[in-house]
């Protein structure tokens, strides 16, 4: 999980480095580092901290250089210290590589290198990439030929890029498992684990396949397999919307995401119809449906087993990523897996596919980014086509994975069309939800801010919306929260509630309000802070959080967008960066 880059053109290198990794950050922010290539020295410039703390104290926008490498960094191997921070040098200090991704045979690599004299700087799994070309140049091959040597003694997942003081015109990249993608701009090239990082130059773009290596000079790039043919590749254009990474007025990205949300579900009812029919008779004649993601993209699945259920009377099961291997045994070729994963890169969803796919499931994904690893493994894939999601925590995502389900499931009863009509009046309801609320939300969110615990229920559709209204709240503010199904509380969580705590009741005016109001009455009898989410007042509540009135099976869509909000007026009351949460990546590529 983390974001690398490198330059070679005419331009000024390391500024067009450092304006990348900018825009990588959202991949990891707990370093960064430069090296450039200037008059037959490599310079190589390092931190602990976030990218533009690094650019200020060592001055890096100084450095110069045509041809430059740069990483911003998510600590696995080794603590977040200078030394551990890339970009990682062999011994000679003559070359110099950056890497996202992980080593899985760094310990028996290291020893061996030490064993053969070389001397190691940091706790990384990365600095055996340096130490392995080193030997490889040293026998005489060429700064491509020793990246494919290298590479095929690597096990595990990696995108590294590499330059080197011996042809100093050049930047090789190769990948496996991890994303790699090529700029084109005139004579200027760019490579990046995201054409985020380049797509202020342009949106020419050349990807790479897994095992393939990359040669980038001043005018040229030029493609090998992994015995190193050279490959014919065309270029292709880059969707600019996706390209976007501006935070335009807001302080934050996290709050333009929540503030686009009534444009994004405005625009998400254009989906293809043909192809959601399909994917629905698919999904209705499978023996079985298992639903795999992580994080927000589950309770997003957890609101699509629902409407699979009630809408198209197809039980289907939700299954966390990261456990999903321990399922496999009930896997075959009659099931349909649908992988929801906003990246795309998410490492245990991706292995749950591959699993899957071995033994002739099909798979189905739901992803926003496009041309992913998980696009790439599946039979069929479903856009969000919600733009780029930069902040660390999904708001507009969550929405469009929730609109997805929503038509994917009344097209199971051929009312394809009625669900998009619906989502796209539901459009204004968004809105009108974050006008009506945003003061009350800045208050409220006062009133939260030294608070250690929270507690959100609900039951039914909106129970999965409890569940990822508390994962807001506490990725971002770094507050204890959990949410629940409201019954289930009596069963444990009860004993927890103490006065004050606050307990946010997910309760709209539909068949669930009578018996989640009384399960918040008996929070509210141990001296519980009742924050109701509805569209029916009641005195119950200490505050009111208005949602307008729609569709049962449209609540959560409108419940959840001011839970994100108060989320997001609490981190920014305690303190805290809504989008660089400590610990976190937006990407998570490790398993
Ligand atoms: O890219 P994915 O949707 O696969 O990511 C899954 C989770 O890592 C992600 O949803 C995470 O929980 C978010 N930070 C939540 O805001």
């Amino acid at each position: 999980m983390c974001g690398i880059i490198g330059y070679c053109g005419q331009k000024a290198a390391v500024p067009v480095v450092l304006e990348a990794l900018k825009c990588l950050e959202y991949r990891g922010y707990d370093s960064a580092g430069v090296a450039s290539l200037c008059d037959g020295q490599l310079l190589i410039r390092k931190d602990a901290g976030k990218v533009e703390e690094v650019i200020q104290k060592h001055k890096l926008a100084d450095l110069p250089g045509h041809v430059a490498i740069g990483h911003t960094r998510w600590a696995t191997h080794g603590g977040v210290t200078q030394f551990n921070a890339h970009p990682h040098a062999d011994c000679s200090g003559r070359l110099a590589v950056v890497h996202n991704g992980i080593i899985e045979n760094s310990q028996e690599l290291r020893q061996e290198l030490t064993r053969r004299g070389h001397r190691f700087a940091s706790e990384t799994d990365t600095e055996v990439i340096p130490h392995l070309l080193e030997d490889e140049l040293k026998n005489g091959h060429s700064l491509e030929q020793a990246a494919l040597n290298t590479a095929a003694k690597l096990e595990g997942s990696y995108a590294f890029v590499v330059v080197s003081l011996d042809d100093p015109g050049k930047i090789i990249g190769t990948r496996r498992g991890n994303p790699l993608i090529v700029g084109l701009n005139g004579r200027d090239r760019y490579v990046s684990s995201d054409a985020l990082a380049f797509s202020q130059y342009t949106n020419e773009v050349m990807g790479l396949e897994d095992n393939e290596v990359v040669v980038l000079t001043e005018g040229g790039a030029e493609f090998l397999d992994a015995q190193g043919n050279k490959l014919v590749k065309q270029a292709r254009k880059l969707d600019q919307s996706w390209a976007e990474s501006d935070k335009g007025a807001y302080q934050h990205f996290m709050l333009k995401e929540i503030m686009e949300q009534a444009q994004v579900l405005g625009r998400i009812a254009n989906q293809d119809k043909q192809q959601f029919t399909e994917i629905a008779l698919d999904i209705l004649r499978a023996r079985q449906v298992i639903i795999t993601a992580c994080g927000t993209s589950r309770y997003a699945a957890l609101v699509g087993r629902y409407l699979f259920s009630r809408v198209g009377k197809k039980f289907c099961d939700v299954v966390m990523a990261s456990e999903f291997g321990y399922f496999a045994d009930s896997v075959d070729k009659n099931t349909v897996v649908i992988a929801v994963s906003q990246s795309g890169e998410t490492a245990d969803v991706v292995e749950g596919v591959k699993a899957a796919r071995a033994v002739g499931a099909q798979v189905i994904s739901i992803v926003n980014r496009p041309n992913s690893i998980l696009t790439d493994l599946s039979h069929q894939v479903i856009y969000l086509n919600c733009g780029s999601e930069i902040a660390v925590a999904a708001t507009k995502s969550f929405l469009s994975q929730l609109a997805i389900f929503y038509l994917l499931s009344f097209a199971m009863v051929n009312s394809f069309d009625q669900a998009a009509a619906r989502l796209a009046e539901l459009s204004g309801e968004v809105s009108k939800t974050l006008d009506w609320n945003k003061s009350e939300l800045i208050k409220l969110s006062e009133k939260l801010k030294d608070k250690n615990d929270a507690y959100y229920i609900a039951r039914g559709i909106n129970f999965a919306i409890a569940s990822e209204a508390a994962l807001k709240l506490k990725e971002i503010s770094y507050v204890h929260a959990e949410g629940m199904p409201a019954g289930e509380l009596k069963h444990g969580t009860l004993a927890l509630i103490e006065p004050g705590t606050p307990v946010v009741v997910i309760c709209p005016d539909d068949y669930t309000f009578a018996e989640t109001l009384s399960n918040a009455i008996e929070t509210k009898s141990r001296g519980a802070y009742i924050i109701g989410v509805s569209d029916r007042e009641s005195e119950v509540y200490d505050s009111w959080i208005k949602i307008p009135k729609v569709d049962e099976l449209l609540y959560p869509m409108v419940a959840v967008v001011p839970l994100q909000l108060l989320a997001y007026y609490v981190a920014i009351n305690r303190g805290c960066d809504p989008d660089r949460p400590r610990n976190l990546a937006k990407s998570v590529t490790v398993k």
